[in-house]
């Protein structure tokens, strides 16, 4: 039985992982889905995986290149707590996708592979979680490994991301002198057990109390008094673990483990439970009043955060991923769309398990439900019962690569119109329709968004297309009073272009030339991002 809602909303863990590819992000989604219980052997989610891909023509690309392209959410109940757990691409040129699930996401985990430490990557995901005050969990990954001095990955963590981390627990060594860490609260030694001499896996042994004589069985004098020395100094150089800190985006607790050895993974989802947050209140308006919406509010309310086609090729449908914020969502109920007043009736919403999709008959503020639809909702929007509200929109990213779309058949231009602003829609790439010419022009961050962008219009279009060179460098959305825009609009008719929502775009051939006509034109603005929705 389900309680009130706002009992049901503190229950609810809604994470995503960070890290750099190949830190161990897949792997460590794996074993956190073992721990939670919601799958039985390591390999299912790969093996799922493969099966999603098989079963669905774009992901070709994927397996191709050997990425994770799409975002999806898995939810699993454990100890009384519901985790969604929403898994972000991992390829740079998708940085808007992984920032809009990052928009849904309560808390992250960062992963760092203990011989690396922060790469490229990490930093870039971990300023957008910054932006968004999401607060951040480490985790130091394949300490079966050899790794860095911990003491230096501490460091680093402090200077290079200027976050106070918090080590939860400390390594006794790391690659084949790794013999486990020491829970830093409880005073406890958990031992790591090495695979068999023929490579079996045969769990680790029980936490056992660090000051007693067992620990002699695992660790030799020497590493016992290196662990006790080492923990101490590092307990004095840095600041005690304070969850208000880490709420506020100031400090990381750091667990260490191996993921690919289920080590540290059962600490980690315990940390989760206890220190991440539960959903909290969200900045909205109603009906254009400023407001919050609390998780207990009796009123469903929620936001798209991304939309997904063709997950099922039997069902030409579209998933729309809506992040509840408040109230008791129950199947059947209706909702409304705020910018459009669209009402729709959500019959059939799903559920994504480790295992497999199901119908939710029930939701609350924090979970992720489902919704497929026929083009009917979009990223960023609001949706509630009233359909009054209105959550701060998903930003749209200023694109760094603007080309020329073509169709090789003449006679499919219709079709190509069509297939570009359903992609542009679920925000797979962006699309401007300049005032001349009757060619499209797509934006994108990245030259890979290009690349998925034209495998998915010859696999579920049958469209095959040319890209060219347009003329321009840089797309900013217009704003400003109404006469003045006009007036501009008037005067640069050749560089002018709309985007998927009618918004007014300039082209601009370079960034020089970008600057000379903001210069002369003050009273305009000339925006990076557009908030959707
Ligand atoms: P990603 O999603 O972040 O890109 O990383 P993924 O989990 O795919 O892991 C990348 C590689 O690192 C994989 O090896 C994986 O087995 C390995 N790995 C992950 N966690 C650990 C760990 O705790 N210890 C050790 N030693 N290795 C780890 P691979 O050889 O590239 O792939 P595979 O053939 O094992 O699948």
């Amino acid at each position: 039985m389900s309680q009130s809602p706002p009992v049901e909303a503190s229950r609810r863990r809604t994470f995503a992982i960070i890290s750099h590819p190949d830190a161990g992000k897949t792997t460590l989604t794996e074993n956190l889905l073992l721990a939670g219980g919601a799958i039985r052997a390591a390999g299912q989610v790969r093996a799922r995986g493969e099966n999603r891909r098989t079963r669905s023509d774009w992901m070709k690309i994927e397996r191709e290149r050997g990425i994770s392209v799409s975002a999806s959410v898995m939810t699993f109940d454990h100890e009384g707590l519901m985790f969604n757990l929403l898994d972000t691409p991992g390829h740079e040129d998708f940085s808007e996708d992984t920032y809009r699930t990052l928009t849904a996401a309560d808390a992250a985990v960062m992963v760092l592979d203990a011989a690396k430490g922060i790469e490229p990557q990490t930093l870039k995901l971990f300023e957008v979680c910054r932006l968004r005050d999401i607060p951040i969990v480490t985790f130091i990954n394949k300490m079966d490994r050899e790794a860095q001095d911990p003491i230096e990955l501490l460091d680093e963590i402090s200077s290079k991301l200027a976050l106070d981390p918090a080590p939860l627990f400390w390594p006794a060594g790391s690659g084949g002198r790794f013999k486990g860490m020491l829970d830093l609260r409880t005073q406890q030694f958990l031992p790591f057990a090495k695979r068999t001499a023929d490579n079996k896996d045969e769990g680790h042994p029980k936490p056992i109390a660090f000051s007693g004589n067992a620990v002699a069985s695992y660790l030799d004098p020497d590493e016992r008094a290196e662990l006790e020395e080492g923990s101490m100094l590092v307990q004095e150089a840095s600041k005690p673990f304070d969850p208000q800190a880490f709420l506020e985006g100031h400090m990381t607790p750091v667990f260490f483990g191996s993921a690919l050895r289920h080590f540290g993974i059962d600490q980690l989802l315990a940390g989760l439970g206890t220190y991440a947050p539960a959903p909290k209140a969200v900045a909205a308006t109603r009906s254009a009043a400023e407001t919050h919406v609390v998780p207990g509010d009796p009123e469903v309310t929620g936001f798209v955060f991304k939309v997904q086609a063709n997950m099922d090729p039997n069902h030409r449908d579209r998933i729309a991923f809506l992040r509840l914020c408040s109230g008791r969502f129950q199947r059947g109920m209706k909702l409304k769309v705020q910018n459009t007043g669209r009402q729709l009736s959500v019959n059939a919403p799903i559920m994504f398990f480790a295992s497999d999709r199901e119908l939710a008959e029930e939701a609350f503020a924090g979970d992720v439900i489902g919704i497929p639809n026929h083009g009917v909702l979009r990223v960023g929007d609001s949706l509630s019962e009233t359909g009054l509200l209105r959550f701060a929109g998903l930003p749209n990213f200023a694109p760094e690569i603007l080309q020329r779309v073509r169709v090789k058949d003449p006679l499919k231009a219709k079709h190509l119109k069509k297939a570009l602003e359903g992609l542009a829609e679920e925000g797979v790439t962006q699309l401007f329709r300049p005032q001349f010419g009757a060619d499209f022009i797509v934006g994108a961050v990245g030259q890979l968004q290009l690349e998925v962008m034209a495998d998915r219009l010859a696999n579920e279009y049958q469209l095959e297309v040319l890209f060219e060179p347009s003329p321009f460098a840089e797309a900013r959305w217009l704003t400003g009073k109404e006469a003045d825009t006009k007036d501009f609009i008037d005067k640069h008719k050749t560089a002018m272009a709309t985007d998927i929502d009618d918004q007014p775009v300039f082209l601009s051939k370079s960034a020089w030339e970008l600057g000379y006509v903001a210069e002369r034109y003050p009273d305009l603005g000339f925006q990076r991002t557009r908030e959707r929705g």
